[in-house]
């Protein structure tokens, strides 16, 4: 299966989001929103408003990732505003069944998130009811940091945890760059999230073909 490409808003100029957006929109599959509520993560960013104005400019689907607590709280205030995909972490979902559900419910599609230290195997009896499965390669909360090797590992255990099929896709964030993407990508990831790598670019567009493995521009 063709790797989709993500690119992270994170690493984007916010006072020219549009201008950003415009420059992936032909060559990226989805655009990955980061929301950070400064509780479950170290960091604030961004809420429904920011996802509904990025909703007026671009046709990509909006893969939500939400680094919240209680997301069933926002859950249909992201869908509202725009959210096609929504992920939220399982450290911060104490009933995840009941979450996921809830998301379907609103006509998303739901992906549950793990951090680098929470094993695959939570995923055990829920990975039948998932879409994705968001395998975090840095501990959440920044752009730009470095990736975490064992990630490649856990890809190999999604991958185990599903059987024989394709479902859930699993994706990929953080550290994300040439090397780590070649990586993953050999390791069976279907969604590459890139933040820095594409936006710190000068040319995002050459980035997010380097990431899908085609390596000249
Ligand atoms: C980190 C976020 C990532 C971030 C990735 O908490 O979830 O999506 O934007 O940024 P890079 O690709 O720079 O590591
Ligand atoms: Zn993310």
């Amino acid at each position: 299966m063709l790797t989709r490409i993500a690119p992270s808003i994170l690493s984007a100029d916010f006072a020219r989001l549009a201008d950003a957006i415009a420059q992936v929109e032909s060559v990226a599959d989805l655009l990955h929103l980061d929301v950070m509520d400064g509780q479950f993560v170290p960091n604030i960013t961004i809420g429904p408003f920011i996802v509904e104005a990025v909703r007026k400019v671009t046709t990509l689907p909006l893969d939500v990732h939400m680094m919240i607590v209680e997301p069933d709280r926002y859950l249909s205030d992201f869908r509202r505003a725009g959210a096609d995909m929504m992920s939220v972490h399982v450290e911060a979902c104490p009933h995840l069944e009941r979450t996921i559900d809830q998301i379907h419910q609103l006509g998303a599609l739901a992906g549950v998130a793990i951090n680098p230290a929470t094993p695959v195997e939570v995923l055990t009896d829920i990975i039948g009811e998932v879409d994705y499965v968001l395998v975090m390669s840095v501990n959440p909360g920044f752009g730009g940091q470095a990736f975490w090797p064992r990630a490649i590992d856990k890809i190999g255990r999604v991958k185990t945890l599903r059987g024989a099929k394709d479902r859930p896709l699993i994706e990929v964030d953080g550290g994300i760059n040439q090397q780590t993407g070649a990586q993953v990508r050999a390791a069976g990831a279907d969604i590459l999230v890139a933040g820095s790598f594409v936006f710190g670019s000068e040319d995002p567009t050459a980035r997010i073909k380097i990431l899908r493995g085609n390596e000249e521009p």
